[in-house]
Parts: C-alpha cells; structure tokens; sequence
C-alpha cells in the first residue's frame, strides 16, 4: 500500500481539493483507496456526506479505539473515507502530555489486521501540528498541492526543510512524491510566470500535472461528490485522472533531503 500525506501548511492551497478528487481518479482507475481526513474543518468529510461520523477518528487518536471503527464506506466504488470532525481541534491538547503522541496513528495502521487498499491518502489541516505529524508519521510520500500565486512560494522552502526535518527525526522512509500546482490559469501570465518559477526552484521535485482553475471543482462539495461523479467531462476530471496516472505510473522521483 503507498500512503501519501497531502500536506501544506498554507491555507487553501488545493489540499483537500486534490485528496477528494484524487482519491475518486485512483479509485476510478480501478485502486482500492482509504482517505483519512485529518483536518478538523473536516473539509473532505463534509465533501462525501461523512461529517457526523467523525467522532470515531477523534477516539482512535486520543483512546484506544482501532482504527477500523472509524472507517467509513464514500459513495465511490472502492473508495473508503476515515471522517473527521471539529472535534479533532482538541486532540492537540488531549496529547499535550502523551509520549511519541506523533506516532500514533502510524501504531493505529501497523495493528489493523486488513489492510485491503492500494492507495492511503490523508489529508491534512493547514497548521503543522500533531495532526500533520501523525500524517508525514504515517506516509511513505508526500504530494504538496500549491496554488499558482506568487504568495504561495513564500512558504514552500519552509515546508520542505520541515519535511526533511521529519524524515531525519521521525521517519526515514518519507520521501516528496511531487509539488502539485493547483488552480492554474493559463489564461494569465501571472499563474504561468509562478509556474516557471516553481519548476525552476524546485527543479525534479514538481509534478508534470498541473491542475487548472476550474469552477467545477469549487462546485463538487456542494453536491456530495468528487469531480469525476459531479462532471466527468470537465478540466478538473480531465487534470485529476493525468495525476493519478502519474503518480501510479511512477514510484518516487525526488527525495526531500
Ligand atoms: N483547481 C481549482 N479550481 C477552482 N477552485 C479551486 C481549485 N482548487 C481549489 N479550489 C477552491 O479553492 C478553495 C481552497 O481549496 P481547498 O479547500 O482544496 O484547499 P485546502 O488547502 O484544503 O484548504 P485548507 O488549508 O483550508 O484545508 C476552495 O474553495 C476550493 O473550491
Ligand atoms: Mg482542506
């Protein structure tokens, strides 16, 4: 099983955007994916209609639940969704005082005796904390969704020091499957000029697949289903199923040290 953490510390990069969509092209693509949603806003959750049943993630991290009482089956085929809810905002509080409190859902995965999917993807809140710890814990591979917004460079190197940092500390097997360039407009010379500088600056480390703006992405929450359910046709399909295929086409490119 690959598991991958998307993961950024900045708000509204694409995150959940690409955790939802690209969960439903690996499973359209014939994988059988889990999606743990991390985030306490519970974004991907609410997405897929699971909000209410998110209590059972915040008892697997803070008690001695399993992690198989919080899995959920999504209304795609094949795909299973682990909900969040607001109340995972406390579990930062609740593991204040709990040794190796960053592994824990690492522990909770190793013990879940079927493990019957091909894909773990967790999605992660925008705050490096004990939530995205036990996420960049848990993975092997971390996609890193980041606007097309000058803006947005500003925290990356940042972000991939702290990557590295858990890969010395923490997990050594941790490596950067790709820098995802989310909200593309290729119809401004802004979103292509941030575009060439991310390939250069981060050259090897980001994505041939860009994902474009597409208002059809914005729209899918509202109707409870990934973009391939809510309009198969559309660019955000189109850009969500090329990723699947390359991140299925390849194993890890770059390493984040
Ligand atoms: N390719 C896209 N085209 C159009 N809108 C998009 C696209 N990607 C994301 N959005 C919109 O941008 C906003 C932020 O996206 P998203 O929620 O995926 O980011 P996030 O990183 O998960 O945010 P947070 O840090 O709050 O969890 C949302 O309103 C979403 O609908
Ligand atoms: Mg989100």
């Amino acid at each position: 099983m690959r598991t991958i953490a998307i993961v950024n510390q900045k708000g509204g990069s694409g995150k959940t955007t690409t955790a939802v969509n690209l969960a439903a092209t690996l499973a359209e693509a014939g994988k059988k994916v889990l999606l743990i949603d991390l985030d306490p806003q519970a974004s991907a959750s609410m997405w897929y209609g699971l909000k209410e049943k998110g209590k059972a993630l915040y008892d697997v991290l803070t008690g001695e639940a399993g992690l198989e009482t919080a899995i959920e089956k999504s209304s795609v085929d094949s795909l299973d969704l682990v909900p969040s809810s607001p109340l995972l905002a406390g579990v930062e509080k609740a593991l204040a005082n709990e040794v190796a409190s960053e592994t824990i859902l690492k522990n909770k995965l190793f013990r879940l005796q079927q493990k019957p999917w091909d894909y773990l993807l967790i999605d992660c809140p925008p705050t490096l904390g004990i939530l995205s710890l036990n996420a960049l814990t848990t993975a092997n591979e971390v996609l890193v969704p980041v606007e097309a917004h000058v803006m947005a460079l500003h925290g990356l190197v940042q972000l991939l020091k702290t990557i590295s940092l858990v890969k010395q500390r923490l997990n050594p097997d941790l490596e950067i499957t790709g820098i995802l360039p989310c909200r593309v407009d290729f119809r401004t010379k802004h979103s292509k000029e941030v575009l060439d500088q991310l390939r250069a600056r981060f050259e090897g480390k980001v994505c041939q697949s860009v994902i474009r703006e597409n208002i059809r992405l914005a729209e899918a929450p509202l109707h409870l289903k990934p973009i391939t359910h809510y309009d198969s046709a559309c660019n955000g399909s189109l850009d969500y199923r090329k990723l699947a295929l390359e991140l299925m086409g390849e194993t890890p490119k770059t390493t984040s040290s």
